[in-house]
């Protein structure tokens, strides 16, 4: 019997976001340029050549899709040499892509590695998601609240005042009235075209972005990474999947999820020590986007380890 490898997290980190690094410059001639389809399809690539290059026996469960509609990074596709330890692998390459087409901000390249069996395995449906940064009581906010029990609490947690919170959402006609309720509060609203991902990170580190909270629907694999983010950073995320119909029951069932009711914590959507490492495509406050100048392309990753809590940000120039 071959003998277990450990997942080494701090040995492994650095070749985690070489792989962000790679898809978010595979994008790089492609931002801006009204072409969605082509960005995603640079950064899958890039991201799927670079992720098998690492030592590791990986098995992507958060990725591009099932085997029949992607052909790089499927759920379940094995990645890695198959030397290294059994990890599980939640990724998304291109984390907004019409935002990198339109030049809009915060369009990343995510990937987050975590020991096999750490990741919930999430359909691919919507969520109700929640979020705030660290440094507040467990479940001061919850999904049960309403969207204006949310925001006293939070203000009352923060010592401030319901007009001094600032709330990001996703803008979507489908959040009309949770958007009515936030302004009814006096609370600020950051309304974002896409990237929830970037969205909830953004609740931990309320400094330098400005946002407090995070709440709405969005992608439920989107959810995992994003949760994985935060189980580094700090903070809290709570998520319920959104079933609306007999298709999205059956995509749940098939994910192995048997209670569809649960409402998911951080640690229950990644249950143990993790690595997460994202790279800013288009600009944003948690990482700048890329940067071209003749003959050299830049990019800034954001990298991360749950088990230390350590957030190193790194600046890669090189030659293109
Ligand atoms: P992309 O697939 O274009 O990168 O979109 C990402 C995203 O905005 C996520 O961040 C979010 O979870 C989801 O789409 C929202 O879905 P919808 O556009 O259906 O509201």
């Amino acid at each position: 019997m071959t003998k277990a490898i450990d997942f080494n997290d701090p040995s492994l980190s650095l070749d985690l976001a070489r792989v962000s690094e790679t898809a978010a410059i595979a994008c790089a001639p492609l931002i801006g340029q009204g072409d969605e389809k082509a960005a995603d399809l640079a950064a899958v690539a890039a991201m799927h050549s670079q992720l098998n290059t690492l030592d590791i026996s990986g098995v992507v469960v958060i990725g591009e899709g099932e085997q029949d509609e992607a052909p790089l990074l499927y759920l379940g596709e094995n990645v890695g040499s198959g030397t290294g330890p059994d990890v599980d692998i939640a990724l998304d390459p291109l984390e907004g892509t019409t935002l990198t087409a339109k030049d809009m901000p915060n369009a990343l390249a995510v990937i987050a590695m975590g020991p096999r069996g750490s990741m919930l395995h999430a359909p691919d449906t919507y969520m109700d998601k929640l979020a705030i940064g660290p440094g507040y009581a467990s479940g001061v906010v919850s999904l049960d609240m309403s969207t204006r029990e949310r925001i006293e609490a939070l203000a009352k947690a923060k010592g401030c005042n319901p007009s001094d919170i600032t709330v990001c959402v996703l803008d979507r006609p489908r959040h009309e009235n949770i958007i009515d309720e936030i302004r009814s509060t006096g609370a600020a609203i950051r309304l974002i075209t896409d990237g929830d991902v970037a969205g909830v990170m953004h609740c931990a580190e309320t400094a330098r972005t400005g946002i407090d909270m995070y709440m709405g629907s969005g992608g439920a694999p989107e959810g995992v990474l994003a949760a994985a983010a935060l189980k580094c950073m700090g903070g809290q995320m709570i998520g319920r999947l959104l079933l609306r119909n007999q298709d999205d029951k059956s995509r749940a069932r098939s994910a192995g999820i048997t209670d569809f009711d649960k409402i998911y914590s951080c640690d229950d959507m990644v249950t143990q020590d993790v690595i997460f490492a994202a790279s800013g495509i288009t600009y944003g406050k948690l990482v700048a986007g890329i940067k071209r100048e003749p003959g050299f392309v830049s990019v800034e990753t954001i990298l991360m380890r749950s088990k230390t809590g350590s957030v190193r940000r790194l600046h890669l120039r090189k030659p293109v």
